[in-house]
Formats: structure tokens, sequence, C-alpha cells
């Protein structure tokens, strides 16, 4: 008897490492309910590792900017707002030491004024991490590998996740989001999209989609604060949350 799942492939027309590159193959009315099978995001992480696919985007600029190997909402214009923003925010809060997880390339940041902060990068690329090692490493600014899923995080007073969690599945944010309380730090300043009226679970990858952290499986509180973050192709906001004050979920993908 034939395999079932190299009939199903046939007849689907999906090409034979599907099942490794799902996210990439299958279109959205095929992925949805592969999606709800836990064991395919166990496969796809095996054989492509998180740093294994961020790499991969960075190595070909997966994310569509001549400027940015982190994408076009890193870019200079779409970052204005946020980097004049920035530094007053940390000091209204008090921020002496910031955790930048992810960093990316460090398009942008390097243009924000630290000089009142520690600055620590931390990204799962580590070309990346090198090469911003090499660029911008000073006495109050370093950069280092980690996986923020699982690798253990320095203590912060505020960890800032933008452009981060809209690439992940579900139980990669769960958890981020618990090592991130792990941490110790007592603020998150994280990305939302307000208007998104409803969120939906993809594999960890490239791809992303807009998440509104108030609404279901996450469940945020209104926000302390929320900072434009103008990005003129998403317009998105930076909220800010005490991570204490934030609920667990948990999510099998
Ligand atoms: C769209 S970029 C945003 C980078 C930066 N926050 C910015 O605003 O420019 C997303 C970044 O998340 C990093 N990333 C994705 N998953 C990660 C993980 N599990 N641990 C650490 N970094 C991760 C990627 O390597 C990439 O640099």
């Amino acid at each position: 008897m034939r395999n079932p799942i190299v009939l199903a492939r046939k007849a689907l027309q999906i090409p034979r490492q599907a099942v490794v590159y799902a996210d990439w193959v299958i279109v959205p009315s095929v992925k949805a309910p592969f999606a709800d099978l836990g064991i395919l995001q166990r496969v796809r992480v095996r054989f492509n590792s998180r740093r294994d696919l961020f790499s991969r985007a960075y190595r070909n600029a997966s994310w569509g900017s001549q400027e940015s190997g982190s994408g076009t909402g890193s870019e200079l214009r779409a970052t204005e707002v946020v980097r004049a923003n920035l530094p007053v925010l940390l000091a209204r809060y008090n921020i002496g030491v910031l955790l930048d997880a992810p960093c990316g390339d460090w398009n942008w940041m390097q243009h924000v004024d630290l000089s009142d902060v520690k600055y620590i990068g931390a990204d799962v690329v580590p070309e990346v991490v090198k090469l911003n090692q090499q660029k911008h490493e000073d006495s109050n600014t370093s950069f280092f590998v980690a996986d923020l899923t699982s690798d253990p995080l320095p203590h912060a007073d505020a960890i800032l996740c933008r452009d981060c969690f809209i690439h992940m599945s579900y139980q990669d944010i769960s958890a981020m989001l618990s090592n991130f309380r792990r941490s110790g730090a007592t603020w998150l300043l994280a990305s939302t999209y307000p208007d998104a009226k409803k969120n939906r679970n993809q594999f960890t990858g490239r791809k992303w989609r807009p998440l509104n952290m108030q609404l279901p499986p996450f469940n945020f509180p209104l926000p302390v604060e929320m900072l434009s973050d103008n990005d003129d192709i998403n317009p998105t906001q930076l909220a800010v949350w005490r991570l204490e004050d934030l609920p667990e979920f948990k999510s099998r993908l």
C-alpha cells in the first residue's frame, strides 16, 4: 500500500520537503488543519533550528530591505518615531540596563541615544551578533548569541522585544515570555497591533503576521503606555507592560 503522506503530498502538490519547510510551501488553507498537529512543529524544529531559520533569512535578505538585514521595519525611515522617543521612555521608567531581545543588525539602534543606559543586545544569528560586536561594542554596549526561548538571560531593568513575536509560533512566544520572566526583568517593551481583531498561530520562521497582545491566547492587560512605532508599512505600537502583570499562557504549538 502507498504511504498516505506521499499520496496526500502528491494530491495537494506539496513538494517533498513540505514537512520540513511547512510554512513556506503549504498554502494557508491547507496549513491550518496541519498546524494543530503539534508533531509537525517538532519535526520542523528538529530539521531547522531557530538559528538556521533566521540565519537563512539574513543570508537571503528575505525581509526585502536593501538597508537592513532585519527587514523594512528596521530601516531608518520606519524607526523615526521610535528612535526619537525610546530614550525618553527609558528615562521615564528609570531603565539603567536594557536587554534588546532580539537586537537584529542594529541598523536603527546605532542612531539611538543610549548614553544613559547599559545596553545588552541578544540575537539567535551568530553572524549578526559577531558583526554587531565588531562594529558597535564598547564599555557600555555588548552583544551575545542567544536563543531567547531557552538560553539564560542577563538581568536587566527592561527587555525590548520589537518585531519578534510576529515571527514566532505561540509555543515559542510562551517559552520566550517564561524566559523573560526568569531573567527577573521588571518591564517588557514589546510590539503589538491594537487594531488586529484576531490572532493566528504560525510556524516560527521568516514569515510574520500582526499580533494583538491583548487578545487570546496572550490576553495581556492594558499596557501602562504605548509608543507609536510609526513604521509606515505596518503601523504598530511599542507597548510597555510590567512582566509580573502578564498572564501565563501555554500552547502545544
Ligand atoms: C524582524 S527582526 C527585528 C530585530 C530588531 N528587534 C529590530 O527592531 O530591528 C527579528 C529578529 O529576531 C531574531 N530572532 C528570532 N527568533 C529568535 C530567538 N528565538 N532568539 C533570538 N533571536 C531571535 C532574528 O534573528 C531577527 O534578528
